[in-house]
């Protein structure tokens, strides 16, 4: 090799982005509709919807609707929904019953979609806020603490509810200490060993969960979650709190919010052999959308960008409210947008030659 003449030529990394084609086939990550989630927000009621003023473009259903957007997303190749219940306040108690309720909002719907469309996979979301009439995720003492292994008791009850509703995954999003495993125990002890754990194992107590709790109508009446939720300072104690999730049974590890902890989710990545989910939530979906609307940014173009990044830093699945904007918009014009551009140039050609 002539290594001297070698050495005095420029290196020209340009020459791999130098064209759509070349660009492409060396692309490293690549979104695909399998890897997002769309979660969905259930209310009581036939044919109603309504709007959420925190989360532009995202509206409560009534699961008749909640079938229907279901229906169209899987026809696009999303393979999963996350349910998320709107309870009436009137049904939310101290003691949460309502959380198990076998003919409940909840109950319904996953029986209603998965009667529908069974080659959906459905994720529950188990954790008791929604129905608390406090908004904490756990039952609390007079004192307003939160009660760890009663909670976990409530918690049994709710996933079971969800497996015998025909759920797929549920996903303890609580952050107790211990639930995964006890939920595990119990769904295999009741004959549930096919319903899957996706354990929000790396919960971080988050600025960014605001217009979730506006979906939900959850105000947090005393305190905050921090006795529960991870300190967003820390890494370690994720790491310490996902390998525990994943020795108790979890199936999938989670990492929650997403784009502001891609280093925890990289990190995780070379912990462990569980495929990893990440949640990109209301709050990250709110901030793009207001700037959109303010003309200041282009909304699906940042959404591509932050999803690829989370997939990048070593996510397997996210969870995004832009799940609908991407597939109708980003999606399909990264494809057609090249593909229509040749095709022109190629008939202008032709023409030409003609
Ligand atoms: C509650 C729960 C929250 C989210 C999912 N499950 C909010 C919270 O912990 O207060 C947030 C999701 C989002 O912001 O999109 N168990």
């Amino acid at each position: 090799m002539p290594t001297t003449l070698l050495r005095n030529l420029p290196i020209r990394l340009r020459r791999n982005r130098s064209s759509e084609a070349v660009r492409r086939m060396l692309q490293e990550t690549t979104l695909h509709p399998a890897d997002l989630v769309q979660p969905l927000f259930l209310i009581e009621g036939d044919n109603r919807t309504s709007p959420i003023s925190s989360m532009p473009g995202i509206e409560r259903l009534s699961v008749d609707h909640a079938v229907k957007e279901a229906a169209y997303l899987h026809n696009k190749g999303i393979q999963a929904i996350a349910l998320f219940p709107y309870i009436d306040p009137s049904q939310r108690t101290m003691s949460a019953e309502e959380a198990w309720n076998r003919n409940g909002l909840f109950a319904r719907a996953i029986r209603t979609i998965k009667d529908a469309i069974p080659s959906l996979c459905v994720i529950g979301d188990v954790a008791l806020d929604p129905f608390t009439s406090h908004g904490h995720d756990g039952l609390v003492n007079n004192k307003g603490a939160i009660l760890n292994d009663e909670t976990i008791e409530c918690l049994i009850q709710m996933a079971l509810m969800q497996a015998d509703a025909g759920i797929d995954f549920v996903a303890p999003s609580d952050m107790m200490d211990g639930r995964v495993g006890a939920i595990r125990q119990a769904l295999d002890q009741n004959g549930y060993i096919h319903v899957g754990i996706l354990a929000y194992s790396a919960k971080y107590a988050s600025a960014l969960y605001a217009p979730f709790r506006d979906a939900l109508g959850t105000r947090i009446a005393f305190g905050d979650k921090k006795t529960y939720q991870l300190n967003p300072a820390n890494s370690r104690e994720a790491m310490l709190e996902a390998m525990l999730d994943e020795q108790e049974g979890a199936d999938i590890l989670m990492v929650k919010p997403a784009s502001l902890y891609l280093d925890i989710i990289a990190k995780l990545r070379t912990q462990s052999h569980r495929p990893i989910a990440a949640y990109h939530v209301s709050g990250e979906y709110a901030m793009v959308m207001a700037a959109h609307q303010m003309g200041w940014l282009d909304a699906d173009k940042v959404f591509f960008e932050t999803l690829l990044s989370i997939k990048r830093a070593g996510a397997d699945l996210i969870f995004t409210y832009a799940t609908k904007r991407m597939i109708e918009h980003i999606y399909p014009f990264h494809l057609k947008g090249a593909q229509s551009k040749s095709i022109q140039i190629l008939s202008n050609r032709i023409k030409k030659r003609g």
